[in-house]
C-alpha cells in the first residue's frame, strides 16, 4: 500500500485562510519601550514578522523565509503596560511564495478599549530541507471579501517584483 504523506495531501488540497490564521498576544514591558514609554518600532516589527511567519508555516507546513515587508505605518503609539494583539492571515499564495497580512491592535487593560495601530503585508517563501523554494498549497478563497483581498494582494506582488527587478 502507498504511504501518502500529509505534506502531499496538503499540497493538492489547499487550505482556507482561517485554517492558518494566527493570533499572537504580547504585553509591552519596560524593556520593549523607548524613553517616552512607547513600544519600540523594531520590537513591533519583530513580533509582526513572527506572527506572519507562523501563519505562512501553518499554511505550507514548511520553514519559511521573509522576502519582503511592505511599508509599515505607525498610526498610534503603543504604551508600556498595554496588550498587543497581532492577527496574521494568508491573503494570497503563488507557487512558492505567500502574502500574509498582519493587523496589530493595542488593548488598554484599564479602559478596555482596543484600537488598530498597524497593518503590514509580508511575503514569505516556503523552503525545503535544503533551503530551496518549495511549492505551497493553494489558498482556498470562498467569500467575496477574500476574493477582493486576493486580487489586491496580486497587484501588490506585481509592484514588488517590478521594484525588485529595477534594483
Ligand atoms: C527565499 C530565497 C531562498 C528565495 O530565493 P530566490 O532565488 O529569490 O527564489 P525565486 O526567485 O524562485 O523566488 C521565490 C518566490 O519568491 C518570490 N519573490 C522573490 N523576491 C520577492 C520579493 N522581493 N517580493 C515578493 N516576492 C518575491 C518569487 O516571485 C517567487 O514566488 P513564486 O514561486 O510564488 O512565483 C532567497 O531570496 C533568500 O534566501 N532570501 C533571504 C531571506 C532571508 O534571509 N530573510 C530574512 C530572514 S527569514
Amino acid at each position: 500500500m502507498h504511504d501518502i504523506s500529509k505534506e502531499y495531501i496538503n499540497s493538492i488540497n489547499g487550505k482556507t485562510p482561517i485554517e492558518s490564521q494566527v493570533e499572537m498576544t504580547e504585553l509591552v514591558l519596560p524593556n520593549d519601550t523607548n524613553l517616552l514609554g512607547n513600544l519600540l518600532g523594531g520590537k513591533l516589527m519583530h513580533w509582526i514578522d513572527i506572527a506572519g511567519a507562523m501563519a505562512a508555516s501553518r499554511h505550507s507546513n514548511k520553514v519559511v523565509a521573509t522576502v519582503s515587508l511592505d511599508s509599515l505605518d505607525f498610526r498610534h503609539p503603543i504604551r508600556m503596560g498595554e496588550v498587543v494583539i497581532l492577527k496574521a492571515t494568508l491573503t494570497w499564495t503563488g507557487n512558492t511564495s505567500m502574502e500574509v497580512s498582519v493587523n496589530v491592535y493595542s488593548e488598554n487593560i484599564k479602559s478596555g478599549s482596543t484600537i488598530l495601530t498597524n497593518k503590514a503585508f509580508i511575503t514569505f517563501v516556503a523552503l525545503d530541507d535544503r533551503g530551496k523554494p518549495s511549492k505551497v498549497p493553494p489558498l482556498i478563497i470562498e467569500s467575496e471579501e477574500e476574493k477582493k483581498v486576493f486580487c489586491e494582494a496580486k497587484k501588490r506582488r506585481e509592484y514588488r517584483l517590478k521594484r525588485k527587478n529595477k534594483e
